[in-house]
């Protein structure tokens, strides 16, 4: 897969990239990040991409043209998945992440400022909002969209470390984990986890999902339950 992300803040996003699972998928060529500053696009002398609002207001919007310069300077731009990164986009999912994964080349635009010139909008495919609040600019976003995709794409993950029983995968949460000690503080592993049967292993498992999305996540709960009546 091969990302492009198109910014004023590289270095928001290189040092993140380069580190943990996503720095290992780069060097190990299953996956290439590249960065650009869309700055070096704008045609105004003082390199400037934002200019005052028509219509006055406080603030300063992002230009198109800078930014559709950029765009259209990316090779393979026509069919790639064009992302705008907007606390007005679709909210996140992990269903999003899944079907991201299966893409080829996504391009991913970090707005800043106040905001973005309207007609920026019909160059993109998809806007992506990460959450119910304002962040300085959309650099941050765009990193959690990334490593939420690039996770799920075949061999990036170590081969037995499976994305199958992810918290959200199957719209539930995940069960509690334990590791060594058996006994912590005196916090005791549950019983059953160190009895050796599988199937009463999977069986506690799925029960503790199902009472963890209950309680925590009413919302994810009643949506579980429908699919229970309407497979
Ligand atoms: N840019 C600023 N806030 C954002 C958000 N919540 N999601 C995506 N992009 C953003």
């Amino acid at each position: 897969m091969k990302i492009t992300v198109l910014t004023l803040f590289p270095d928001m996003i290189k040092p993140v990239i380069s580190q943990s699972i996503i720095g290992r998928a780069i060097y190990e060529k299953k996956l290439q990040i590249d960065v650009i500053d869309y700055r070096t696009f704008s045609l105004n002398k003082h390199h400037k991409v934002d200019d005052t609002p028509y219509g006055g207001g406080a603030g300063m919007v992002l230009q198109a043209e800078p930014v559709v310069r950029a765009l259209r300077a990316v090779e393979g731009h026509e069919k790639a998945l064009k992302i705008l990164m907007t606390p007005q986009g679709e909210p996140y999912k992990q269903s999003q992440a899944k079907a991201l994964s299966k893409a080829e080349h996504l391009i991913i635009l970090c707005g800043h400022y106040e905001g973005f010139d309207e007609r920026i909008r019909p160059y993109f495919d998809q806007e992506i909002s990460i959450g119910d609040y304002v962040l300085t600019g959309g650099e941050v976003a765009a990193l959690v969209v990334i490593d939420s995709t690039i996770r799920l794409i075949p061999g990036v993950l170590n081969k037995d470390a499976s994305h199958e029983e992810d918290s959200f995968s199957d719209g539930l949460l995940e069960y509690p984990h334990y590791t060594r000690p058996p006994v912590y503080e005196g916090q005791a592993v549950p019983d059953v986890l160190l009895s050796g049967h599988h199937q009463a292993i999977a069986s506690w498992r799925r029960a503790e999902s199902i009472k963890r999305t209950r309680t925590r996540r009413p919302d994810l709960y009643e949506a579980y339950l429908k699919r229970q009546k309407n497979p």
